[in-house]
């Protein structure tokens, strides 16, 4: 048995300075990669589906599919973690299905809306053993086109932050300051200053959302002031799958579907490890 709630994993990496990575995936060829990278690394991993991705492969089946895969590895630990959901309709079947943890993001909305969307989801998911994590300030995607002012705007504020976790007690807090979704067009400036501020406020674990394209340096800088978990998405969608599938259609059998599938799983499985390697997570399941 390897599923484990994602506080349990969280509280472990921030006694041990570590951050745990999650990551989204595409397909079952990427979900099988994670899972071999984490298992060749002997590394705890939150496998999580995000919403678009689930409504191409159905939330059930995205469950069930880690599920089954982590079979095969009981001896690391896995979070199966639903991303950035908003409708508190469909986490609560996710809950329901199974999942060990949830992600409510109610960022768009005022602080206080905010608040009482995650309150709403922590009663639900409290029952069960479920994480629940939210989020605070506004992270958006790269293609957003807006000043460097007006992007200070949407970090997250300590005062906020501490006021947050007090009102809802959630077991992960992802905050804004500096990364974005998707690639980005230049090098991401973190304001590391502000991590620190944070996690000298609050004890909750913090999430660092965009980890595709952030600087393996920063990252480590970003973990040793208090991220806990780090998620990572496009860099696998793109390099997991687009490269992998023009690589094989030059070949002689012009990608048999199999062939691909075994080029999705080596590449995701290479790049996870390499995360895995910089958050400090490998080794950690063997240890005490
Ligand atoms: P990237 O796709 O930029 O790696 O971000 C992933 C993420 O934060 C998912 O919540």
């Amino acid at each position: 048995m390897s599923l484990v709630t994602m506080s349990y994993l969280l509280k472990k990496a921030q006694k041990g300075h570590y951050a745990v990575g999650a990551f989204n995936f595409p397909d079952l060829s990427s979900i099988q990669g994670i899972a071999q990278a984490a298992a060749a690394k002997k590394s705890p991993v939150i496998i999580m589906p995000a919403v678009l991705t689930m409504n191409e492969m159905g939330d059930e089946m995205c469950y069930s599919t880690i599920e089954t895969i982590s079979h095969e590895y009981p001896d690391i630990d896995i979070a199966i973690h639903l991303d950035h959901c908003s409708d508190f309709e469909r986490i609560k079947r996710c809950i329901d299905y199974g999942y060990t943890s949830v992600m409510i993001d109610a960022s768009a909305y005022p602080f206080e809306e905010n608040i009482e969307r995650t309150c709403r989801v922590v009663e639900y998911a409290s029952r069960y053993g479920v994480t629940v994590e939210a989020e605070l300030g506004h992270i958006g995607g790269t293609e957003d086109d807006i000043s460097v002012d007006e992007r200070d705007a949407l970090f997250t504020k300590v005062e906020d932050a501490v006021e947050f976790v007090k009102q809802t007690n959630v077991g992960a807090l992802a905050i804004a300051v500096g990364t974005a979704h998707g690639f980005y067009k230049s090098t991401p400036k973190l304001d590391f200053d502000r991590i620190a501020a944070i996690r000298a406020a609050i004890d909750v674990p913090l999430v660092l959302h965009g980890g595709s394209g952030v600087p393996d340096e920063d990252f480590k800088k970003a973990i040793a002031l208090g991220i806990t978990k780090i998620n990572v998405g496009t860099e696998l969608k793109v390099h997991g799958n687009f490269d992998v599938q023009k690589a094989a259609y030059a070949t002689a059998d012009h990608g048999d579907v199999r062939k691909i599938q075994a080029l999705v799983r080596a590449k995701t499985q290479e790049i996870v490890e390499h995360k895995i390697d910089v958050f400090g997570s490998a080794g950690k399941m063997v240890e005490a």
